[in-house]
This record gives C-alpha cells, sequence and structure tokens, in this order.
C-alpha cells in the first residue's frame, strides 16, 4: 500500500536520525554520557537524533505540536496535531553496545494516534503502520502471532530500574508469569517489543510507568497488524497510565488475568 505524504515525513526523519545513531553506535566515549536519575542514561546521541527528528518533522509541517523525550514539549500552532518523539529507545542498550533499539516518532490528531514509525537502524528493520491501513515491516503486511496456548507463547516485558518504578509489583508479576509460559524476554526497547509483538516474535508484551513517546507508535502498530492492547486494566488509558498490555487476543486475555492476580 502507498505511504501517505505524512508517513513519508516520519520515515524521512527517522531514517537520518537512525543513520546518526548508527555512527555514534560504539563510540561510547565521546558521547558525553549524562545521568538523568538513578541508571536513566542520556547521551549526546540521543540530543542528535532528537534534534534530526525535530528538524526534519517541522520542517514539513511547522504548524504541529511536538512532545520529545529530551527536548520536553513544544505546543503547536493548529491545535489537532502533536508528534510524539523517542529519539533514542533502548539507550542503555545503545550505550552497552547492544543492537537492539528505535527511533520511535508517532502522530496524534484530535487526540487520536493516527500514524506510527518505529526504525531500529543497525537491523534497518522500518515498521509503519497508519489508522485503518494495516502496519508493515519494510513492506511486508505485519500480524500478531496466532498461538493460543499460554505454554507456547513468548511474552515479552520490561522491568522497573534502579531507584524507579515499582520492584516489588515486578516480582510478584514475574513469579504469575514465568510458571505459565514457554519464555519471558526483556528486550530493552519498548517500542521494538511492541513492533516485535505486532510481528509475532513475541506473542504479547506488558509494562508498566511508560511514557507517551515510547507507546503511541508502537501501540497502533500491534493494533493494525489485529493485536489487542490496554493498559493492566482492560482499559484505554496507555499513553497516560504509562501501562500496556499488548498481544493476540488470547495472549492479551490471559496476561489481563496474571497480572491482576499477581495484585491481589
Ligand atoms: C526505556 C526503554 C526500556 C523501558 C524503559 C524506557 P529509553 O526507554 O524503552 O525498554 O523498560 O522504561 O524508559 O529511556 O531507553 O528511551
Ligand atoms: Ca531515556
Ligand atoms: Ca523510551
Ligand atoms: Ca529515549
Amino acid at each position: 500500500m502507498a505511504r501517505t505524504a505524512l508517513l513519508n515525513v516520519m520515515v524521512q526523519a527517522a531514517t537520518k536520525a537512525g543513520r546518526s545513531l548508527v555512527r555514534d553506535f560504539g563510540e561510547v566515549e565521546n558521547l558525553q554520557v549524562s545521568r538523568k536519575g538513578p541508571g536513566d542514561f542520556v547521551s549526546a546521541a540521543d540530543r542528535r537524533a532528537e534534534e534530526i527528528v525535530r528538524t526534519e518533522l517541522t520542517r514539513a509541517r511547522p504548524t504541529f505540536g511536538l512532545v520529545m523525550e529530551e527536548s520536553g514539549e513544544v505546543e503547536g500552532t493548529d491545535g489537532q496535531h502533536r508528534w510524539h518523539i523517542d529519539p533514542l529507545d533502548g539507550t542503555t542498550n545503545f550505550l552497552h553496545g547492544i543492537p537492539i533499539f528505535a527511533i520511535s516518532i508517532a502522530l496524534e490528531r484530535a487526540g487520536q494516534v493516527v500514524a506510527g514509525v518505529i526504525y531500529n537502524p543497525v537491523m534497518d528493520e522500518l515498521y509503519t503502520a497508519e489508522r485503518g491501513r494495516g502496519a508493515f515491516v519494510n513492506d511486508r503486511r505485519l500480524r500478531v502471532a496466532g498461538r493460543s496456548e499460554l505454554p507456547d507463547m513468548v511474552i515479552g516485558t520490561g522491568l522497573p530500574m534502579i531507584g524507579k518504578g515499582d520492584h516489588g509489583r515486578a516480582l510478584k508479576e514475574l513469579r504469575y508469569f514465568m510458571p505459565e509460559v514457554a519464555g519471558i524476554r526483556r528486550c530493552g526497547a519498548a517500542s521494538l517489543d511492541l513492533a516485535w509483538t505486532a510481528a509475532g516474535r513475541l506473542d504479547g508484551y506488558w509494562e508498566h510507568n511508560l511514557n507517551s513517546w515510547d507507546l503511541a507508535a508502537g501501540i497502533l502498530m500491534v493494533k493494525e497488524a489485529g493485536g489487542y492492547v490496554s493498559d493492566a486494566e482492560g482499559k484505554e488509558s496507555m499513553l497516560t497510565s504509562g501501562d500496556v498490555v499488548a498481544g493476540n487476543e488470547f495472549a492479551h486475555k490471559h496476561m489481563l488475568r496474571l497480572i491482576k492476580k499477581a495484585a491481589e
């Protein structure tokens, strides 16, 4: 399916930022790494990629608002459109030489996410989705996994870093999930966890305490690949609560059940 002009703008921004990240990957001693909080790193690579994405998007659509992980929010003048930008999702992986990281860009129109792009420049995998038009990786249509039994499923998650989130809850949830599933993965980039769920690599994925820039593009990706996405209570508040549970119909249902049990 031909991409719309807006999606092309997002793809252009993500691939350009991807080239910058690839140049910086492995150059950690030159990246002025600092901490925003315990375990929460930021580097020149994050900032450079964000600047590229911001410049590309603003040049193409100067009236749209921006929600950026590193530079904060910029209100738009058109009041309808906002980009959600994670210039480097998986900073910890990136700084440790682990090639699982991505640029994530979503477009919100009148409160609804209508387009998303997630790009892993090392694997050269470009994930795109537009509302009502399907999800793709490098032009191949995506479909969530078809498995229906938990013991066959590989489920992704994210664990809270030092000093952040609810470690007790994470441990409790793992205790309920581990005996029921084939395996659990902690890949380290929320946008890719969602893209890989859309692609059927992961049967499902859940995490808490994320931000709109981590989630918005990937949620659309999973939905457009035929999957189910909600917050931890089965509701739609993912972008405001930061909680996400995603997968095919069966995975999603079972995951909500296990998360509920762990909370009792
Ligand atoms: C992080 C990653 C990670 C998730 C963290 C996020 P960042 O994003 O997506 O997988 O567990 O909660 O903050 O900081 O690398 O963009
Ligand atoms: Ca970060
Ligand atoms: Ca992120
Ligand atoms: Ca980031």
